[in-house]
């Protein structure tokens, strides 16, 4: 997959792209993030990017011009390289609500491009004319979309096939596989840490017994902690 990020801060993602799972998706070839900085496609020569709303009020708002050029370099380095078309995104908290499935979603596309937003927000006809898909990471604001954009292409690159360990590594995540519950306890060594216990059906090697602990530890979980998660369907007993 191929992820383009426009943004005002490209070294803000240096850290985060050379450590951990990102870079392990990136080394393993499953990945590749490429950072456009809008500032270098300003149509002035002071770089500037963003102005006053029209009807004043206060802050600044991103320009057509710059995200407009950005876009057309992004899409033609990405047509270079034998794609066809980026899926647009714009993070914003006006969006819909990131969530799993919105993940599961956009990992299964090829060619990304996230805008992330700054000041005050966008011109309505970045909107009009790229008609991203705009994305919300929750009911609060930001200063601006490249955090945003992080957690995205973090949830993303964990779904990447290959990207994670263990195969099918994501399948018993909170929020994942068919019923979408809340992960239950897990435990590692030692067996017995300052008087608290590891729950003995684990160490058991009984993998019936301990597959139902965990799937009623999850219910349970879920239950305690989000309800909305649980609406009926997982309350039969024995299920
Ligand atoms: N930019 C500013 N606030 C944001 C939010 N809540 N989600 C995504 N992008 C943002």
């Amino acid at each position: 997959m191929r992820i383009d990020v426009v943004t005002l801060f490209p070294p803000m993602f240096q850290g985060f792209l050379e450590l951990g799972l990102v870079r392990i998706a990136r080394e393993k070839g499953l990945l590749e993030v490429v950072c456009h900085d809008l500032r270098s496609h300003a149509t002035d020569r002071y770089g500037t990017v963003d102005d006053k709303p029209y009807g004043g009020g206060p802050g600044m708002l991103l320009m057509c011009g710059p995200v407009f050029a950005c876009d057309e370099a992004v899409t033609s380095a990405g047509r270079a390289a034998g794609l066809s078309q980026p899926r647009r995104i714009m993070l914003t908290p006006q969006g819909r609500r990131l969530d799993q499935p919105l993940l599961e979603e956009l990992a299964r596309e090829p060619w990304l491009s996230v805008l992330c937003g700054h000041y005050e927000g966008f011109d309505e006809r970045i909107r009009q004319g790229l008609a991203p898909l705009e994305i919300s990471l929750g009911d609060y604001v930001l200063s601006g979309g490249e955090v945003a954009s992080m957690v995205l292409i973090d949830g993303v690159a964990r779904l990447l096939p290959g990207a994670l360990g263990a195969p099918g590594g994501a399948q018993d995540d909170s929020f994942s596989g068919a019923d979408r519950l809340l992960e239950g306890p897990q435990y590692t060594r030692p067996r017995t840490f300052r008087g608290m216990e590891v729950p003995e059906v684990l160490l058991s090697g009984d993998h019936g017994r301990i597959a139902k602990w965990r799937r009623e530890c999850a219910l349970q979980r879920t239950r305690e902690r989000r309800p909305d998660l649980v609406r009926g369907e997982h309350e039969e007993p024995n299920n």
